[in-house]
C-alpha cells in the first residue's frame, strides 16, 4: 500500500510533502524507473535539478504515471534549480523553461537558486579554463532572486527559493525580496546539523530541506577513508535498540525537528524503507543523542571555486 507523507504549509499558504526523492547522480538509464517506482510506492515529492542532466528522463516517468492515471499532476511536488550559468537576469526564465520543457510540465511547485556563485554563462554547464580552473560569472544572486520573482507572476512556477545560501546572503535576499523565500535547501544530516541555520530559518517563516541526508556515500568525490554516517557505531547502536534501519532513523530524525528529507535512491527497496519512517517516533532522549553527532563535516563542500566572491562556506553558517 503506497506511504501517506503530510505536508507543511510554506510562507505563501502552498503545502509541500515533508518526504521526497532525491535525483542527483541516478544515471538516465535508471532513474526514470526509480521515480516511477516512487510514485508507486507513494513519493509525491520529486527533487531534481537542470544539472543533475536527467530531467528528461525524470519527465518520462512524471508523463508516464500521469497517463497511466496513478497520479494528477496536481498531486505531485515538483523541485528544481536554475544552475549556476543562468544566473544572468535574462537567462533565469531560459533555465527555468528548459527545464520545464525536458519534464514537460507547464509549470514547477518550487524552483530554487542551486548556488548563490553563478558560473561564465552561455557555455558549459561546468565552465573551466585550459588549467581546469572554473570561469566565474559576477552576477549578483540579488538579481537573480528579481528574476525569479517575476517567473512566479508569469506563472511558470508556484513557490521560490534558495540553495547553498549562508545566513548573510540569506538575509542580503531578504532584505530586497517582494516575495520571501519560502524554501531554503541545504546540507543537513547529523554530521552536519545547521542548528543555527535552521533557527534562522525558523525566526524568518522559511522552510528547511535537508540534502544529503543520508550522508551521500555516493558522492563522485568521496575518499574511502571518509566517515560513513550510515556505519555510525551511534546510529548502528540506536538501529538495533529500535529495529529501525540507520536510513529510517536519520530520516525519522529530520521530520520530527520540522526538516523536509529528499533522500536519493534507485533501488525499489530502499525507495520503501526510507518512506517507511511515519508510524514510529523518537524519544526526546532519543533526538537528543542524535544531535549528539555534529561535527561540522560536509558532504559538499566544492572547495575548487571558494574563492568565488559569493561561495557561501567561508563563515561559520
Ligand atoms: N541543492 C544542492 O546543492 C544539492 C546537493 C546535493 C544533493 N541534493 C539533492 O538531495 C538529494 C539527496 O542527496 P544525495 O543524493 O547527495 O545523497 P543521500 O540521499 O544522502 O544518499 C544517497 C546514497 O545513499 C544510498 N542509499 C539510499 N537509501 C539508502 C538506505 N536506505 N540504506 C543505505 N543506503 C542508501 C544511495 O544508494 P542507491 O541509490 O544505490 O540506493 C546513494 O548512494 C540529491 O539526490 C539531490 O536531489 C541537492
Amino acid at each position: 500500500m503506497a506511504a501517506k507523507v503530510p505536508s507543511v504549509a510554506l510562507n505563501n499558504g502552498r503545502l509541500m510533502p515533508v518526504f521526497g526523492l532525491g535525483t542527483w547522480k541516478s544515471k538516465p538509464g535508471e532513474v526514470t524507473k526509480a521515480v516511477k517506482d516512487a510514485i508507486d510506492v507513494g513519493y509525491r515529492h520529486i527533487d531534481g535539478a537542470l544539472a543533475y542532466q536527467n530531467e528528461n528522463e525524470v519527465g518520462d516517468a512524471i508523463n508516464a504515471k500521469i497517463s497511466e492515471g496513478v497520479v494528477k499532476r496536481d498531486d505531485l511536488f515538483v523541485v528544481s534549480k536554475l544552475w549556476n550559468t543562468f544566473h544572468r537576469p535574462d537567462l533565469v526564465s531560459v533555465g527555468l523553461k528548459k527545464t520545464l520543457a525536458d519534464l514537460r510540465l507547464d509549470y514547477l511547485d518550487l524552483y530554487l537558486i542551486h548556488w548563490p556563485q553563478g558560473y561564465k554563462e552561455e557555455g558549459e554547464l561546468f565552465p573551466k579554463d585550459a588549467e581546469g580552473k572554473f570561469l566565474y560569472s559576477d552576477v549578483d544572486y540579488v538579481d537573480t532572486w528579481k528574476a525569479l520573482e517575476e517567473c512566479v507572476k508569469q506563472g511558470l512556477v508556484k513557490s521560490i527559493g534558495i540553495s547553498n545560501f549562508n545566513s548573510q546572503q540569506i538575509e542580503r535576499i531578504l532584505s530586497s525580496a517582494t516575495i520571501k523565500p519560502a524554501v531554503l535547501q541545504v546540507e543537513c544530516h547529523p554530521y552536519l546539523n545547521q542548528k543555527k541555520l535552521l533557527e534562522l530559518c525558523k525566526s524568518k517563516g522559511i522552510t528547511v530541506t535537508a540534502y544529503s541526508p543520508l550522508g551521500s556515500p555516493d558522492r563522485p568525490w568521496a575518499k574511502p577513508d571518509d566517515p560513513k554516517l550510515l556505519d555510525d557505531p551511534k546510529l548502528v547502536e540506536l538501529s538495533k535498540k529500535l529495529n529501525k534501519s540507520p536510513a529510517q532513523i536519520i530520516l525519522r530524525w529530520q521530520v520530527q525537528r520540522g526538516v523536509i528529507v529528499i533522500p536519493k535512491t534507485v533501488n525499489k527497496t530502499r525507495l520503501i524503507e526510507n518512506i517507511d519512517i511515519f508510524d514510529f517516533e523518537l524519544s526526546q532522549q532519543d533526538m537528543d543523542y542524535i544531535n549528539s553527532m555534529d561535527c561540522g563535516g560536509r558532504a559538499c563542500v566544492l572547495e575548487w571555486v571558494k574563492d568565488h566572491k559569493h561561495y557561501p562556506f567561508n563563515i561559520e553558517f
